[in-house]
């Protein structure tokens, strides 16, 4: 249960390397994604329609792929184009191709109706590909429903309790109501901190002894993309006010993707557009977000056992939640309308024949 039509985070552009194929499973369908000659990525449906072999277990040529259990060559759009010891190629012999557009450092796949792919829905990522912003990417592959992980990064009033000593701050963090406001196609969050003292991995980067003016203000969009706009700031220096000349700021872009229905891919940066030129201070930052990722990841899978063990418990909303409530209302009911959209389609053009498996 998945959307469809929504642009999906498959990858960072350098784990699609020239000449190499690269398989990842999303919404549970298999991807393979390539370079054709001219380095854009294509990307196919991971499976060969002869005998359902992985196409990324073949090879590249040129703009074309064979899989290597039988010979079946597919072009880029998904058309066989040669089958070994066969001089007729049946129409039923091609794989589906999907969108993709690769912009700043990411590449997005389109896992619906290819004619409904508009690039111009893909949000701005501009930092990750800007010399104002240095970051290092990364990616984490979780065991659990994407929906557990967007629960996460919906509230952070977690921060100052399961990320104590890195991302988090005084338990004040927590005691400040974020301001939610609902969109069409996710939710902005607002959260300012005023007066408290500096996380610990801003008094890390700064050894800052004062108190800042702390902000956290993120858009959480549809299929689970994250964009955020953080940072602090002396407190006094009129941050609340919109000045940052003595802020640290940063840019975090994250991604969930659906790999299956229990498992997801995770993608995150999180850029800051001072010290650029000290790779070291890329680095640490880099190195504190990964271990407060590394603690969410230790807390969700637990959660998720948990979880697993009471199919039939419910969990129990509280004001906390109003944003993470909002967003999977609106993920159910994307989903409930492309099914409905779905039926409509299948009832007016559905054949009236039998369709008989042989299974040879
Ligand atoms: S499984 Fe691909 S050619 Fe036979
Ligand atoms: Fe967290």
């Amino acid at each position: 249960m998945f959307i469809k039509n929504t642009w999906y985070v498959a990858a960072w552009s350098h784990e699609v390397k020239a000449g190499e194929m690269f398989a990842r499973t999303i919404t549970s369908i298999p991807i393979v994604m390539f370079r054709a000659a001219d380095g854009a990525i294509r990307a196919l449906h991971d499976r060969c329609p002869h005998r359902g072999a992985p196409l990324s277990k073949g090879r590249i040529e040129g703009d074309a792929v064979r899989c290597m259990y039988h010979g079946l060559r597919f072009e880029s759009n998904g058309a066989c184009s040669q089958i070994p010891g066969s001089d007729r190629i049946p129409p039923a012999a091609c794989v589906r191709a999907f969108p993709v557009v690769e912009r700043n450092k990411w590449v997005w796949i389109w896992m619906g109706d290819p004619a409904a792919a508009n690039p111009a829905l893909i949000p701005d990522t501009f930092w990750l590909d800007s010399p104002n912003w240095r970051y290092q990417p990364d990616y984490i592959h979780y065991n659990v429903s994407h929906l557990l992980i967007a629960d996460n990064l919906l509230d952070f009033s977690h921060l100052p309790f399961l990320h104590e000593t890195t991302l988090g701050g005084s338990a004040g963090y927590a005691e400040g109501r974020a301001k939610v406001d609902r969109l069409d196609n996710g939710v902005r969050i607002t959260r300012w901190f005023e007066n408290g003292p500096p996380a610990p991995f801003v008094h890390r980067l700064t050894g800052w002894e004062t108190n800042v003016d702390r902000w956290n203000i993120y858009d959480f969009l549809l299929p689970g993309v994250l964009l955020m706009d953080s940072g602090s700031a002396p407190v006094g220096t009129g941050a609340t006010d919109g000045h940052r000349d003595h802020a640290v700021q940063f840019r975090s872009a994250q991604a969930l993707t659906p790999e299956t229905e229990n498992s997801s891919h995770y993608f995150f940066s999180q850029a800051h557009n001072f010290a650029l030129d000290d790779p070291g201070v890329t680095a640490t930052l880099h190195g504190q977000v990964v271990a407060a990722f590394k603690e969410d990841w230790d807390m969700i899978h637990a959660q998720h056992a948990s979880l697993a063990l009471d199919p039939e418990f419910r969990m129990m909303p509280l004001p906390i939640d109003n944003a993470l409530g909002h967003y999977r209302w609106l993920v159910n009911k994307k989903i409930k309308a492309e099914e409905t959209a779905t039926a409509a389609t299948t009832t007016s053009t559905a054949p009236m024949v039998k369709t008989v498996s042989v299974l040879a």
